[in-house]
């Protein structure tokens, strides 16, 4: 291929991302667009899969066998999400089994956010509320991303998080409105889990690294602190609603932007926790390990049946 037919091509792709249109498996994509949305989805499979541990460990334990149903249905989800995810990465030229073994040997990253601990029960309906909240938040811009397979994937996904995270939403208020306990037991909750989910944002927009070709190839819409915002706003109503307190002194209506100001996450932290030390990286990694041993033997089984059928 020579340079004007390079050019050519680079051209078309240009013209069709500008054009708002899909671009497909089999078009001609940059290698840096496919090496980025590889990149960006196997950490978005990822974290559904590593998300379903906080979660999980707290199925026996639910209250009812109500919110024991409502919980393994939502845990159940993530795993769904993982999988159209892990999919829609695979029409990019990776197999799924090369990503996973990204994750196992710690070569790609999960979302930060599932590096911390759920203490009480509360935390399941502040990860419904904040962590989904803030996954719908981010996610909803992605069902318009330029890349089909994964925005059609984004569509399916995000009508599940909103339950998740109306779920979580009802769970907290039930707490909120119980006993002096309980009540307490939703606003510890809330005070944990506010700044971490505000960091699923990730970086501020002058130190983001990905940010500013994402936006240029439309699979970017909103900056991290756009959403960042966004998501303040749209909690600060539902806060009131619950009868609990965001855990920040600073945060008040700024009539003069429209928007509320706010005190930002401890972006060190999220350093921090990204690069592996967080208060359960260690566990959650270990975790997921030992979940891919064990399940080899059905890996093994299942390829020895598809291999049988072929024959
Ligand atoms: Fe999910
Ligand atoms: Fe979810």
């Amino acid at each position: 291929m020579d340079g004007i037919d390079e050019l050519t091509r680079e051209e078309r792709f240009d013209a069709l991302v500008a054009a708002e249109e899909k671009v497909e498996p089999a078009d001609w994509m940059p290698e840096a667009y496919r090496k980025g949305l590889i990149r960006q989805i196997a950490q978005h499979a990822h974290s559904e899969i590593i998300g379903m541990q906080p979660e999980g460990s707290w199925i026996t334990r639910a209250p009812s066998l109500k919110r024991k149903a409502i919980l393994l249905a939502k845990v159940q989800d993530e795993a769904g999400h993982g999988l159209y995810l892990y999919a829609a990465a695979e029409t990019l030229g990776v197999t799924r089994d090369e990503l996973v073994d990204h994750l196992v040997q710690g070569r790609q990253k999960y979302s930060s956010i599932f590096n911390y601990p759920t203490l009480t029960w509360a935390d399941i309906g502040a990860i419904g509320w904040l962590v989904d909240g803030a996954a719908i938040v981010n996610q909803v811009p992605l069902c318009r991303c330029s890349y089909g397979p994964y925005a059609r994937a984004m569509v399916r996904i995000c009508k599940e998080e909103s339950f998740h995270q109306r779920q979580g939403y009802e769970l907290l208020h039930t707490l909120a409105h119980g006993t002096p306990a309980q009540h307490a037991m939703a606003q510890d909750a809330l005070d944990r889990w506010w700044y971490p989910s505000l960091a699923m944002f990730g970086p501020p927009d002058t130190d983001s690294v990905h940010s500013a070709r994402s936006i240029q190839w439309k699979i970017k819409r909103f900056s991290n602190d756009e959403l960042r915002q966004r998501f303040v706003d749209m909690c600060v109503p539902q806060a009131e609603v619950l009868g609990l307190r965001i855990p920040d002194d600073n945060l008040r209506w700024n009539p003069d932007r429209g928007a509320h100001d706010f005190t930002p996450p401890d972006y060190d932290e999220l350093k921090r926790v990204i690069t592996g030390d967080g208060p359960c990286n260690a566990e959650r990694m270990a975790h997921r390990r030992a979940a891919h041993d064990d399940g080899a033997w059905v890996r093994e089984a299942a390829a020895a049946y598809a291999s049988k059928r072929a024959a």
